[in-house]
């Protein structure tokens, strides 16, 4: 169920969770998913050391994609009174010569939206990513110019696999992106029915 103005009012409601873009004020409750070593390892990134290395972070990639492109990250808020963050999730755009991230304007009619998922280690096993997840597929489905989904993850990110797997996605191909030049395979999503 969407609720959508503008990219900064939308949200998206599951079961459990809100989905909201990010704001800078997120900072503190997103430091112990980006200072974690394994979180980080599964996206493909170092671990940050400081609140204001996250800020950054929101501030120049989380929330550049809802500018230039109307789509990014969400975070991923329990929906009940305490409303504690639980992690991210959302799309992005990889540009499919190299499989490094793009935007809709550089990559052209090579852009493929991406859905990844990451969630703080003290929230894992509750199904909090795969409820996340499809709520953010059946939202990307709606818009216009999105006619596919993959997730790139890494072959020996089980618990990742496990969350594609059950959003009924299959794996396709391998490749090894440009930028990470790590062998990641492309999980590709269902067709809109
Ligand atoms: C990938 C990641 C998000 C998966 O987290 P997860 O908690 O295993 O995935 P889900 O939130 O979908 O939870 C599913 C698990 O919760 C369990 N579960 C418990 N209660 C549940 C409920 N009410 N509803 C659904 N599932 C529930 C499921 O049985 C399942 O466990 P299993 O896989 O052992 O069978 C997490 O490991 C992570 O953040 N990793 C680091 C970042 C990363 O690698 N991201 C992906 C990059 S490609």
């Amino acid at each position: 169920m969407a609720d959508e103005t503008s990219p900064w009012k939308l949200r998206l409601y599951t079961e459990r969770l809100c989905l909201r873009v990010p704001a800078s004020q997120d900072a503190e409750d997103l430091y112990d998913l980006f200072a974690d070593a394994e979180v980080m390892q599964g996206l493909g990134k170092e671990p940050v050391s400081a609140v204001e290395d996250v800020r950054a972070m929101i501030e120049e990639g989380m929330i550049g994609g809802w500018r230039t492109d109307g789509l990014g990250p969400f975070i991923l808020e329990t929906a009940a009174t305490d409303r504690q963050v639980v992690g991210q999730a959302g799309l992005m755009i990889f540009d499919t010569r190299d499989w490094t991230p793009s935007t809709w304007a550089k990559a052209g009619s090579h852009a493929q939206p991406e859905l990844g998922w990451a969630l703080t280690r003290a929230h894992w096993g509750h199904g909090y990513a795969t409820e996340a997840a499809a709520a953010i597929r059946d939202w990307a489905h709606e818009r216009p110019n999105i006619d596919r989904l993959v997730s790139l993850i890494s072959p020996d990110n089980v618990r990742s696999q496990r969350v594609a797997e059950r959003l009924g996605a299959i794996p396709t191909e391998t490749v090894t992106p440009a930028h990470s030049k790590r062998t990641t395979v492309v999980w590709t999503h269902p067709p809109i029915v």
